[in-house]
C-alpha cells in the first residue's frame, strides 16, 4: 500500500497532468479522492483516474476534513491558489503542491507561505519544468562555466505573463542558479479589458530585471504573435539556448552551435518523485519550493508596479496587491474597447464564459 495519500482540488486539464505525476510514484503515492464544484468534471476525472464516486466531493473543504489526506495537489485557477492553500494548510496535510502562478499578489504569495509555515506543511509550486532534463542540463552547463559569466537572459512568451511567463522568468531564475532579483523596470498596454483564467491581465508588457551579479534578462509577453516558454542566455565566452526538449550550446570550443542530445522526459512525473524524496528527507533543498516561486511572484508584481509608479522597482517589492488591479481601478489604464473577454474562457463547462 501507498505511504502517501493525495487529494486533487479541481479537476479540470492540468489535474490530469497531477493524476499522471501522481501514478508515476504509485508505489508510495494513491490518489484517494478529488474534489471539484463541477459534477461533470468530477465524473469525467474520476472514471479515468479510478477515483470511485463515493470519494469525489462537490466541496473541497468536506475532503480535506473527511479524508485523512497526505498530499493536497491545488489545480483551481490563479485567484483560488491563495485561499485553497490557505483552507488546506489549516487541515495540517504533509505537503501541499500548488499550480503556478503561485499568486497573483505577493500578499498572496507570503500569506501561503505563513500558513503553510504556521501549520507545519511542506509548500510546492507547480514549476515543473524545473524537471525538464533540457533545463537540468542548462543549469548544470551554467554552473560548469560553458558561456562564461551569464550577462543577458532573452526570452518571447504569449497569453499573459502570469500564465507563461511565470514558467519563463522561474525557469530562468533556475537555469542562472537562482539569482536575487535586484530591480525591475517594466511598461505595458491594456486597451482591452483582457483576463485569463479569471484574472485581469494586460494585452502586451515587456521587463527588464537585474540580477544580483549583474545578469540582465528582458522578458516580453504577447508583444509578438510567436513566442515559447524558453529563453536564451548570453555570457562572457558563449550562449546558451534553453528549450526544454533542446538545448544548444556555443562557446569557443563547440565551433558553431552545438546541439546536446538526452532523453526526453515527463516533468510531472519529475516532480512526483522529487516530492517524494522532499517527503521522504532525501532531498533537503526541493527545486519548487514556495521559498524559490516567491521571487517570481514578486517580479511579475514589480513589471506591474514599474508601469504604474513609473519608475524602477528595487526590491524587495513593498505592494502586497495586485499592481494591474490599482491601476485600472484608479482609472489610470482606461480600455479603449470596452468589454470583458477571457482568453481562457474555453476551459469554463456549460453556459458560463467566466467564473
Ligand atoms: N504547470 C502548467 O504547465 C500548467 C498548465 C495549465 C494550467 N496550469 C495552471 O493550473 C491552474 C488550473 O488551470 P486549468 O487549465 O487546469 O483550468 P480548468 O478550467 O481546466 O480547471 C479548473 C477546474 O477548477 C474547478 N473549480 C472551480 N472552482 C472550484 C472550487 N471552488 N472547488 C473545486 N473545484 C473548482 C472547475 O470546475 C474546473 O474543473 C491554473 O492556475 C493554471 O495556471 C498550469
Amino acid at each position: 500500500m501507498a505511504r502517501y495519500r493525495v487529494g486533487i482540488i479541481a479537476c479540470g486539464s492540468i489535474a490530469g497532468a497531477h493524476a499522471r505525476g501522481w501514478r508515476a510514484v504509485a508505489d508510495d503515492v494513491e490518489l484517494a479522492a478529488i474534489a471539484d464544484t463541477n459534477e461533470e468534471a468530477r465524473t469525467v476525472f474520476g472514471e479515468k483516474w479510478g477515483v470511485p464516486p463515493e470519494k469525489r466531493y462537490a466541496d473541497f473543504r468536506q475532503m480535506l476534513d473527511t479524508e485523512k489526506l497526505d498530499i493536497v495537489s491545488v489545480a483551481s485557477w490563479h485567484t483560488q491558489h491563495a485561499p485553497m492553500t490557505i483552507a488546506a494548510a489549516a487541515r495540517k496535510p504533509k505537503l501541499i503542491l500548488c499550480e503556478k502562478p503561485m499568486a497573483t499578489s505577493l500578499g498572496d504569495a507570503d500569506d501561503m507561505i505563513t500558513a503553510c509555515k504556521r501549520n507545519g506543511v511542506k509548500l510546492a509550486i507547480g514549476h515543473m519544468r524545473r524537471f525538464y532534463s533540457g533545463w537540468e542540463i542548462a543549469r548544470q552547463l551554467v554552473a560548469d562555466g560553458a558561456i562564461g559569466k551569464p550577462r543577458r537572459v532573452w526570452s518571447t512568451v504569449l497569453e499573459g505573463l502570469l500564465n507563461w511567463g511565470t514558467h519563463t522568468i522561474d525557469g530562468m531564475r533556475f537555469v542562472l542558479g537562482d539569482p536575487k532579483p535586484e530591480w525591475v523596470l517594466g511598461a505595458l498596454e491594456r486597451k482591452t479589458d483582457r483576463y485569463e483564467r479569471a484574472t485581469r491581465i494586460e494585452d502586451a508588457c515587456a521587463g527588464l530585471i537585474g540580477f544580483a551579479g549583474g545578469i540582465e534578462a528582458l522578458v516580453e509577453s504577447d508583444l509578438t504573435d510567436w513566442g515559447s516558454i524558453n529563453f536564451q542566455i548570453v555570457g562572457s565566452d558563449g550562449v546558451l539556448d534553453v528549450d526544454e526538449n533542446n538545448v544548444r550550446l556555443m562557446n569557443a570550443e563547440t565551433g558553431g552551435w552545438r546541439t546536446l542530445e538526452f532523453e526526453k522526459n515527463d516533468p510531472f512525473a519529475g516532480q512526483a518523485r522529487g516530492i517524494v524524496d522532499w517527503l521522504d528527507g532525501k532531498v533537503e533543498d526541493y527545486r519548487g519550493e514556495a521559498t524559490k516561486a516567491r521571487p517570481t511572484v514578486e517580479i511579475m508584481m514589480a513589471l506591474y508596479e514599474s508601469a504604474r509608479r513609473h519608475e524602477v522597482i528595487r526590491m524587495p517589492l513593498k505592494t502586497r496587491v495586485y499592481p494591474l488591479d490599482l491601476l485600472v481601478e484608479s482609472g489610470h489604464l482606461p480600455v479603449e474597447q470596452p468589454g470583458r473577454y477571457d482568453i481562457r474562457s474555453f476551459l469554463v463547462r456549460g453556459e458560463q464564459m467566466t467564473w
